[in-house]
């Protein structure tokens, strides 16, 4: 495994010069000196600029773009172009162009418009890449090889039909098996040939049950289908990965990846990656800790390992609905909050603002303008100026004493099922444990059931609905060892086809959670119930609102901590405590106002012996780093105004390059890393 051979926090972006006349990159190359520009990635969209028909190469302007770069002391994180193939190609073997959703045949253009299942555009994209490795090999520019670019888009044709099949044999071995797995015996669809297997799309099982919200009738089929498509992608991706491996064996490899990016299961995919990276784009209105929580969950797809922002903006973007402007020092507070969690880099999309198309407005690090002038230049030469001080953190680790759980298959599968609410949102609930967790002021991991958890002391899953055996059979270790797990309703239903667990709800956990629910009840959105607490718990007490799923539930050894107020389940448990092994299980049966979450976490997780970082104010988030076991504590006001913070003890601030202690104050927007000082 590659490690990146630049040891400084990276900081660029990505860097375009085929757009521009060459006249231009003079001024580039100074601009980047005046920022500290370390590191740019290229040729990222230069597909066609590199290949202008199938007999020729023409890489001589990226040479010579490299080592003008590299004689200024920039470094290259160097691009495959495969995202963006070009024109001659799609149009000589129209196999490479992919059949959407809807089965409609695409025609070439904008970009990730490719079948990944395609043999011509697999044969090709191998050959640019490997003439690209075999050019680059030896160049000491290169510290890094970014693949492609945001995979994503599935596709729907003939070549992915008879590569489905395939990978199910693989799966399955039998139809039997297969049969057996999705339940086909419903609804008449037994197969009786693997031929006989389509792909699910608007022409048979999947359709939008509300705008935006794709259903299926068939899961068992719709699921694996997800699941190839996430492969599929992925086995393109590693097709690269290998060819450069051939000639680089010791550079790191990545892929920018998108946060909670629903069509691919990162979980499967970093296990081929490097070093993780992914693009942050934030609108002025995400609040700080559904930012920290995209993070957190990249940090956790390879959690002893720090990562790399690939991507963010210096201000505006272009494609979201409202394109405001980052507010005056959010960039930088946006910048070390990535760092505050794990990032080894500062990297921008992009260096030099288009003059055309439709990321003309989206905002870059150099401006139409043309020079550097302006506020928002001014605070990108502020936070490059002050990456030069932050070395000493390169590659330190955050270490979490609790963890979120989040599952892309759990999401495919939650969402995409019938029944109970149809209008089922796991992101908006991961958001709300995640909340309470952030506000603990302790590091949290956002990690996939299957990952050891015993590093833990306080686990939380909501609606974890689909899992398999071995996650179900982790997570019952963890517990048996003495942790505290906290689920939800919709948790512990469903086997990795979707087929329910029999014999009572909730199914894999029902004897974790000491349980049976009888029946999972649906509230109309204008309904509410309420739950009312046995006795005091932590700073809980009396009566919350509940509204969304009421489970009805009878305790198989159990405590209930709070009852329905109303309805038929009045009286019947709705909260309750379970002790299973040496742990702990907490089930809650409904959605409790935010409140009620945050102080129930809050009272586990001091029960579990999870201490604040450092006791900060509310809107200061908090974070810790460690490396050759020192301690680098980072504090982020991301309130409007300044607040004291209370140093117990001597802390070497990295940015200011100044002793603290006592009382010290953290001004609006401001950040501090705090190395402890011994002794
Ligand atoms: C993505 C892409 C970039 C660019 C930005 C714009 O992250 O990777 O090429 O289009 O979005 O925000
Ligand atoms: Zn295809």
């Amino acid at each position: 495994m590659g490690k990146i051979k630049l040891k400084k926090f990276l900081h660029g972006g990505d860097y375009n010069p085929d757009q521009w006349p060459e006249d231009v990159w003079e001024k580039d190359i100074e601009y980047m000196k005046y920022y500290n520009v370390n590191a740019v990635s290229m040729p990222i969209f230069s597909w066609a600029q590199l290949q202008p028909n199938e007999d020729e190469f023409t890489f001589e302007w990226l040479d010579k773009i490299i080592d003008k770069l590299y004689s200024d002391g920039i470094h290259v994180i160097l691009a495959t172009p495969t995202a963006s193939q070009p024109a001659w190609l799609s149009k000589k073997y129209p196999d490479v162009l992919p059949v959407d959703i809807h089965g409609r045949k695409r025609k070439h253009g904008a970009r990730q418009n490719y079948c990944p299942n395609s043999p011509n555009f697999k044969n090709a994209a191998r050959r640019i890449v490997e003439e690209m490795a075999k050019r680059y090999k030896d160049h000491p520019a290169v510290i890094m090889w970014h693949i492609s670019n945001e995979y994503g888009p599935y596709c729907y044709c003939e070549n992915c039909a008879k590569a489905f099949r395939q990978w199910l044999k693989e799966r399955y071995k039998t139809l039997d098996e297969l049969n057996k797995r999705w339940n086909t015996a419903f609804w008449g669809h037994t197969f009786y040939d693997w031929d006989e297997i389509e792909v699910p799309s608007y022409l048979n099982e999947e359709y939008e049950y509300m705008p935006g919200r794709q259903k299926s009738s068939f899961q068992g089929l719709s699921l694996d289908y997800k699941r190839f498509m996430s492969d599929s992608l992925l086995n393109l991706y590693k097709m690269e990965v290998e060819i450069i491996k051939k000639y680089m064996p010791d550079i790191p490899v990545t892929t920018n990846l998108m946060g909670p990016f629903k069509p691919l299961d990162y979980h499967k995919w970093a296990k081929h990656m490097d070093i993780v990276s992914w693009d942050n784009y934030p609108s002025i209105k995400d609040t700080p800790s559904s930012i920290a929580f995209k993070h957190d969950l990249m940090r956790g797809l390879k959690r002893d390992q720090s990562w790399i922002l690939m991507e963010q903006t210096p201000s505006q973007t272009n494609w979201q609905w409202y394109n405001s402007a980052k507010r005056p020092g959010m960039i930088r507070l946006l910048s070390f909050h990535a760092i505050a969690h794990g990032a080894d880099s500062v990297l921008y999309f992009q260096w030099r603002q288009s003059v055309a198309s439709c990321e003309k407005f989206h905002s870059a690090m150099v401006p139409h303008v043309g020079h550097l002038e302006t506020r928002v230049s001014k605070e990108l030469k502020k936070i490059g100026d002050e990456l030069l001080r932050l070395d000493e953190i390169l590659e330190s680790t955050t270490k979490s004493e609790v963890a979120l759980l989040f599952d892309w298959e759990n999401w495919w599968a939650l969402e995409e099922s019938m029944g109970f609410r149809n209008d089922i949102s796991y992101l908006e609930h991961i958001d709300a444990y995640y909340r309470a967790l952030y506000k603990l002021k302790t590091n949290v991991d956002v990690v996939d059931p299957k990952e050891d958890l015993t590093r833990y002391k306080l686990v939380v899953a909501p609606l974890l609905y689909l899992l398999d055996e071995e996650s179900a059979k982790n997570i019952e270790n963890y517990v048996k060892n003495g942790g505290i797990f906290i689920t939800t309703y919709l948790s512990g239903l469903v086997d990795e086809n979707d087929r329910v667990i029999l014999g009572g709800y909730p199914g894999w956990f029902r004897e974790l959670c000491g349980i049976w629910v009888e029946e999972i009840d649906a509230l109309f959105p204008d309904m509410k119930n309420a739950i009312i607490l046995e006795k005091p718990i932590g700073e809980l007490d009396g009566k919350y609102d509940c509204d969304f799923i009421c489970d009805v539930i009878h305790l198989e050894g159990a405590r209930a901590l709070a009852y329905y107020e109303q309805d038929y389940y009045s009286g019947m448990p709705a909260v309750v405590e379970n002790d299973y092994g040496n742990g702990k299980v907490i089930y809650i049966g409904t959605r409790p106002e935010q409140r009620f979450i945050e102080c129930l976490v809050k009272y586990y997780a001091e029960k579990a012996g999870v201490q604040p970082i450092l006791p900060v104010p509310e809107g200061v988030e908090i974070t810790k780093r460690e490396k050759n076991g020192n301690e680098y504590v980072f504090l982020l006001n991301f309130n409007g105004y300044d607040v004291i913070i209370e140093l117990k003890d001597e802390y070497y601030e990295l940015i200011t390059q100044k002793v603290l202690g006592g009382k010290a104050t953290l001004a609006s927007k401001e950040v501090m890393i705090l190395r402890r000082l011994k002794g």
